[in-house]
């Protein structure tokens, strides 16, 4: 028998939001107006150019230039920016940098998954720390979790199921309590929300802060993100990363979209007013969060989430049962912001399946 592993033996593969076809697909907080125009365009007059071509690998250049237009995007230091096939395969390289077998991952749950998955693979334990009933980190619990073994603190703000951000000051605070791990700050909705952290990179030595095109920039199937880094990072991080891990298309249509500002206003107007829209109107009929990101978390009990997600999925709409999200329990469904359209739907189909929960 050829030998697994042992960290890897029992690791649960990643479940995304579910894809039915037909179904209007509000499970994996996308960009409800789609990719850009002008993306496209870009694309295919490089290629007609001979700008961007297939047969070449990515040229170093091409990642500097989309470096760049991120530093200038963020207004920070170019030196500071590091990129990857998504923030998923940033966490990835950041994970191999600092968790070694024995070591420690902070999470505090229920939040997004793959920080658990990456630890275990490294051949680190997860500790996980429980967040509030408002979902709320509680800067307490991770100080009494903290402790020698701990390399990393994984910090989703706004958080994935949950919606909710951090202050600036509960990040100091940790950082000050981890000084000696790396606060991973997540911010892959943080063009939803009204803060970002990405000023603390500079302050402090310990917080990186991740960020990607898949959200707001409307690119989640081209596979870019990136990470600000303090500087003494951003070297080794090159190294370890996977060569050429973002490809000829995703740079070139990654600047094209941050230079598409017209579509990121659109894009954030449209979640701004449909998560507000989502919210006033689902709040007469379950408890809804509060939410800084494209999508809300909405408890449907005394009704089982996999009962509400099923009655949607009849009603061809596909939202995210979160029962699978460690710690979430099995009442909470997270929906994305959709069109106006589709939120209207969203909202018909939930006070007609709330009529019947009763027989549930
Ligand atoms: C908190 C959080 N981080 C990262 C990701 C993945 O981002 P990317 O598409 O850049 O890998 C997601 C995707 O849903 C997410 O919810």
């Amino acid at each position: 028998m050829i030998r697994i592993r042992a960290a890897v033996r029992d690791l649960e593969e990643y479940r995304p939001g579910a894809f039915v076809a037909g179904a209007i697909k509000l499970s994996s907080n996308e960009n409800p107006l789609g990719t850009s125009e002008k993306v496209k365009t870009a694309i295919l007059e490089s290629m007609e150019r001979g700008r961007l071509d297939l047969s070449k690998y990515p040229w170093s250049g091409d990642e500097l230039e989309l470096r760049r237009e991120i530093a200038a995007y963020l207004d920070v230091d170019e030196d500071r920016i590091v990129t990857g096939a998504g923030i998923d395969g940033v966490l990835d390289t950041l994970v191999k940098i600092f968790i070694d077998a024995g070591d420690e991952g902070l999470i505090p749950i229920p939040t997004f998954s793959l920080y658990e998955s990456l630890v275990k693979i490294a051949g680190g334990t997860p500790r996980y720390v429980r967040r509030d009933r408002d979902f709320s980190v509680a800067v307490d619990a991770i100080a009494s979790a903290y402790n020698d073994r701990t390399k990393m603190i994984f910090l989703a703000s706004p958080n994935n199921p949950s919606g909710n951000s951090l202050t600036e000051a509960e990040v100091r605070k940790i950082a000050t309590i981890a000084a000696k791990s790396v606060v991973v700050i997540d911010e892959a909705y943080a063009e939803f929300a009204s803060r970002s952290m990405v000023n603390l990179v500079d302050d402090e030595d310990n917080i990186v802060v991740l960020r990607t095109f898949s959200k707001a920039f409307a690119l989640a199937g081209l596979r870019v993100g990136y990470a600000v880094v303090p500087v003494w990072l951003a070297d080794v991080y090159r190294r370890v990363a996977m060569p050429f891990s973002v490809n000829n298309i995703a740079i070139v249509a990654a600047i094209a979209a941050l230079r598409d500002k017209e579509h990121l206003r659109k894009t954030i107007e449209l979640v701004r007013e449909g998560r507000a829209y989502l919210i006033e109107h689902l709040r007469p009929l379950f408890r809804v969060l509060p939410s800084d990101a494209n999508f809300v978390l909405v408890d449907v009990s005394p009704a089982r989430s996999r009962t509400v997600y099923e009655a949607l999925l009849r009603r061809g709409i596909v939202v995210r049962d979160c029962s699978s999200f460690r710690g979430a329990g099995d009442s909470l469904i997270r929906i994305t912001v959709g069109t106006k359209d589709q939120n209207e739907k969203v909202v018909e189909a939930l006070e007609a399946i709330k009529a019947t929960i009763a027989h549930f």
